[in-house]
């Protein structure tokens, strides 16, 4: 595993134009092939490698260095790289491990005298050694996004796919500057789709920053995760905390992250939900003293409304987690699954009426074999089109083609029918897009709304204290009305012909 890096943004969030060193870069070798790769600058010989870091595939190797500073989304060709040293340095390692004396001379003194060559001329910043391009193959250069890290990260759990993380940040309405809590955090397939929907640029004086405050109870998981979140930069914006969520809640250092949208991917969201509520929850048995006499924190952001989603695969999770958000004074609450399916539209041509193919697959099994029939097709068609003379010359001859014969249908002159625009179109779904069948249900808890708020809403709609209401005008208002406005253009009328006569004045004057 490369050493924890340095970054100042993200590439998952500002990945910039280019490739750059000591950051995340995603190697896309086939179509649903990634590799993730922290890109590093070449600084002398690697692991027995002269060319500096070197990713090998199975369509060549990849110096590191030809895949630095270039545009996103450039297709790489493989580089011959020199693994003389390297094998013999393996070779060398493996038999002092077995405790051999090594019957070859090592010529790791001069190969090291050459890669230390190497490593000068790095480091006086020229070309450590010319590459040569490998015919083996190539591969695309894609910058780090949540969709392709989705399929590409290490599973350490069931993960949230792409389909189902866009629909649900969409619902809870994850947007730049927005705040989320999400639980557990699993393998961070849903932490980097949402810290990338509350990013909202770099730490501005008096703006409120996009955060993701995630909770993961795993201990080996919660490693793992917050040394990903730190190589991928991400750590300015997730803030990942070791807890059972349970039990210890959604506090963050005992203050709130003041949250407005909620995203739970837990065995039991029900136990979670007392939790994350604007009211203490009712103490558990034994959970007096202490637990009782602190003053209630709530998670929740006190002035907006919170959105919620839970994210569950069985219905009876679903039973229980849509009852506890009743109790607890969620409102709009509704379920929903997400089914993708691709569709795959084609021509069925099976059991055509196809009178010179009968009997045979209709398909041809290459392109060369369709060519040939057609051809052949066409050909005798063309003879059948001829007029036939009989053998004195005077009469055509009623002859049959051989197609006409042993397909019992003439073709008799008919237009040629091209096999491919026959059949009726069919459409099959195929089982190809990545999600989790789960059901996603998805609640609001409304605002607080006290006496203030209720206060300043009067005083800026006064219900009931209006002057008139729209289409139930009072006469008296509307005369009035009318006349204030005939006032005004009379005003208008005058405060012109001033004007007019004042500038005639002058003229004459
Ligand atoms: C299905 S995984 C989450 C996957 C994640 N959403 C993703 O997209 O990668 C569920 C995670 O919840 C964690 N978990 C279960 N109960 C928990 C609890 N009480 N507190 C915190 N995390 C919990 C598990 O350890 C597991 O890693």
């Amino acid at each position: 595993m490369a050493p924890t890096l340095q970054h100042t943004v993200s590439p998952f969030l500002e990945p910039g134009p280019r490739t750059k060193p000591n950051s995340l870069a995603v190697l896309q070798l086939s179509r649903d092939n990634f590799v993730p790769v922290y890109l590093q600058e070449a600084s002398g010989e690697h692991d027995g490698y002269v060319e500096g870091a070197v990713i090998n595939t199975r369509y060549g190797s990849f110096p590191h260095s030809t895949l630095l500073n270039v545009p996103w989304g450039s297709q790489v060709r493989a580089s011959k790289v020199d693994t003389g040293s390297r094998g013999r340095k393996r070779k060398r390692q493996l038999d002092e491990e077995a405790g051999c004396e090594t019957s070859e001379p090592i010529e790791d003194e001069n190969e090291k005298g050459n890669s230390n060559g190497a490593d000068k001329e790095h480091g006086d910043g020229d070309e450590a050694k010319q590459l040569v391009t490998d015919a083996s193959g190539f591969i695309h250069v894609l910058p780090p996004t949540p969709e392709i890290w989705t399929t590409s990260l290490p599973h350490r759990t069931q993960v949230v796919y792409t389909p189902d993380a866009s629909y649900i940040l969409h619902r809870i309405r994850a947007r730049p500057g927005s705040t989320l809590i999400e639980a557990g955090a699993g393998s961070g397939s849903f932490t980097h789709a949402s810290a990338r929907a509350v990013y909202n640029g770099s730490p501005v004086e008096g703006k409120r920053q996009g955060r993701v405050f995630s909770f993961e109870f795993h201990e080996e998981r919660y490693h793992k995760m917050k040394k990903e979140l730190s190589d991928h930069g991400l750590d300015g914006v997730v803030t990942l905390t070791h807890r059972d969520v349970y039990a210890g809640g959604f506090l963050v250092g005992g203050k709130s992250p003041e949250a407005d949208a909620v995203f739970l991917d837990l065995p039991a969201p029900w136990e979670a939900l007392p939790l994350l509520s604007r009211q203490r929850p009712q103490l558990k048995e034994g959970e007096v003293g202490e637990a009782g006499a602190k003053p209630w924190v709530s998670p929740l952001h006190p002035k907006k409304s919170v959105l919620l989603c839970t994210f569950s695969p069985c219905i009876e999770q679903v039973t229980r987690t849509v009852s506890a958000l009743r109790h607890l004074g969620w409102v709009d609450i509704e379920m929903v699954e997400i089914a993708n399916r691709k569709l795959h539209t084609a021509r069925d041509r099976v059991g055509l009426y196809l009178p010179v193919d009968r009997g045979v697959n209709n398909s041809a099994k290459d392109v060369e074999e369709a060519i040939t029939k057609l051809t052949e097709i066409e050909e005798r068609f063309r003879e059948n089109a001829r007029p036939k003379q009989s053998a004195d010359g005077t009469e055509p001859a009623k002859q049959e083609s051989k197609a006409a014969t042993n397909g019992k249908t003439p073709m008799n002159g008919a237009a040629l029918k091209y096999p491919w625009l026959d059949g009726r179109l069919v459409t099959r779904g195929e089982p190809e897009i990545k999600t989790h069948t789960s059901y996603l249900v998805f609640a609001v808890l409304p605002m607080v709304w006290t006496e203030e708020d209720e206060a300043v809403a009067m005083a800026k709609y006064p219900l009931g204290r209006e002057r008139f209401v729209v289409s139930v005008m009072g006469k008296a208002s509307m005369k009035e009305e009318r006349r204030e406005a005939m006032q005004q253009k009379q005003g208008n009328r005058k405060s012109r012909r001033k004007d007019r006569d004042e500038k005639l004045a002058e003229v004459e004057g």
